[in-house]
């Protein structure tokens, strides 16, 4: 007897991307110009250099090399894609990126949008695209994660100025009715109260139009971090979530091949692994050689292990993003790879 299509379909992740911007920073460098140096930037953060695009670059080329990498490993026509998300807080345009993108690829039967949650940016667009499939509506999209916030740090802030870089990720996913499930679960969490910690707020800046009216002038601070405060908040609430995830998917730590977190600071993810008592050597990082580049770190760090052979077809992945909003969240994926 023939089965009965399911509306409701698995979710497969089959193809991954990226692309970094080639100007180089270093600890170094940045010391030369700000009163910070190699030793405390390496040791209290683990990173050592990171990218910022440069004059011939853009975000929006950036995300369009990550993610026609990602369509070229999936072995997809552009034209076959239903969604485009992009995952940014620093888009080209202000009215969305994505749009560009999806015409720039020639994926003409994509409706593309932004969607914006800093550094949990990526995580929360995954879930939204994965919830599209599962449910029927679309069975091909592409996620990207992209940052430029290079533009807005203040670079004489040696607070800030030191963690953060440029860069752009992608992942594909499709509806599949096998049992190669690629998103077993997921859990997303804001807590607007805590908002104040990481900022980059559009700049007060009114001017009179006519007697009595005035409007708002286009301009944004530069970032603003309450370090410390944003640091207890990752170390406290990502294993938090993560233990939750794991929970409710009868997942013993023990079993996951990688933990996938946002690249903020070495030592937040040498914590997580401590918490659930993994190597730290299973905690994925190139921190060291990018900084923080928000919502792109996750699926930068996912393409390099792919393409490097670490991450195999089938491996079980936990992977947590975290950030301003406050917001956070975890899925625990499985990497299937291309047929
Ligand atoms: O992507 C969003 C998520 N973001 C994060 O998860 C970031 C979380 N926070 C962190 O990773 C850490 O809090 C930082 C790396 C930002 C800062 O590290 P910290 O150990 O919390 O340093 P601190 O802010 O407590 O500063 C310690 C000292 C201060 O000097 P005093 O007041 O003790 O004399 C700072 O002025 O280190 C000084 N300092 C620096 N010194 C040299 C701060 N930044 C620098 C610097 N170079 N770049």
């Amino acid at each position: 007897m023939a089965e009965t299509p399911s509306i409701f379909s698995g979710v497969a992740l089959v193809g991954s991307g990226s692309a970094t911007p080639t100007q180089s920073l270093s600890n170094d460098q940045l010391g030369s110009r700000v009163d910070t140096n190699d030793t405390w930037i390496r040791t209290r953060t683990g990173i050592e250099a990171r990218r910022l695009i440069g004059a011939d670059e853009t975000l929006t080329s950036l995300c369009c090399k990550a993610g026609a990498n990602a369509i070229a490993m999936s072995g997809w026509e552009p034209e076959s894609i239903d969604l485009i998300l992009l995952a940014t807080s620093t888009p080209d345009d202000l009215f969305g990126s994505a749009p560009e993108i999806q015409a720039k690829l020639g994926a003409k039967n994509a409706v593309a949008f932004d969607l914006t949650a800093a550094c949990s940016g990526f995580l929360f667009s995954l879930v939204t695209a994965a919830q599209f499939l599962k449910n029927g509506s679309f069975k091909r999209a592409l996620v990207i994660g992209a940052d430029q916030l290079s533009s807005w740090v203040d670079w004489s802030d040696r607070r800030t100025c030191v963690l953060f870089g440029d860069g752009a990720g992608a992942l594909t996913l499709e509806t599949t009715n096998t049992s190669k499930e690629g998103i077993l679960g997921f859990q997303l969490k804001t807590d607007g109260s805590r908002g104040n910690c990481l900022n980059l707020k559009q700049k007060e800046r009114r001017e009179s139009l006519l007697d009595g009216i005035s409007h708002q002038v286009g301009g944004y601070e530069p970032i603003q971090m309450n370090g410390q405060e944003v640091y207890k908040f990752a170390v406290r609430e990502v294993p938090a979530i993560l233990e939750t995830l794991l929970k409710r998917t009868n997942t013993d730590p023990k079993h996951l091949d990688w933990m996938l977190l946002h690249q903020a600071n070495q030592r937040i993810l040498d914590a997580v692994a401590d918490r659930f008592d993994i190597p730290h050597s299973k905690v994925l990082s190139n921190l060291a050689n990018y900084g923080n580049t928000s919502a792109a770190t996750i699926p930068l760090m996912l393409d390099e292990a792919v393409k490097d052979g670490r991450i195999k077809p089938g491996h079980l992945i936990a992977t947590s993003g975290f950030g301003a909003g406050l917001s956070w969240g975890a899925a625990l994926v499985r990497w299937q790879g291309p047929d």
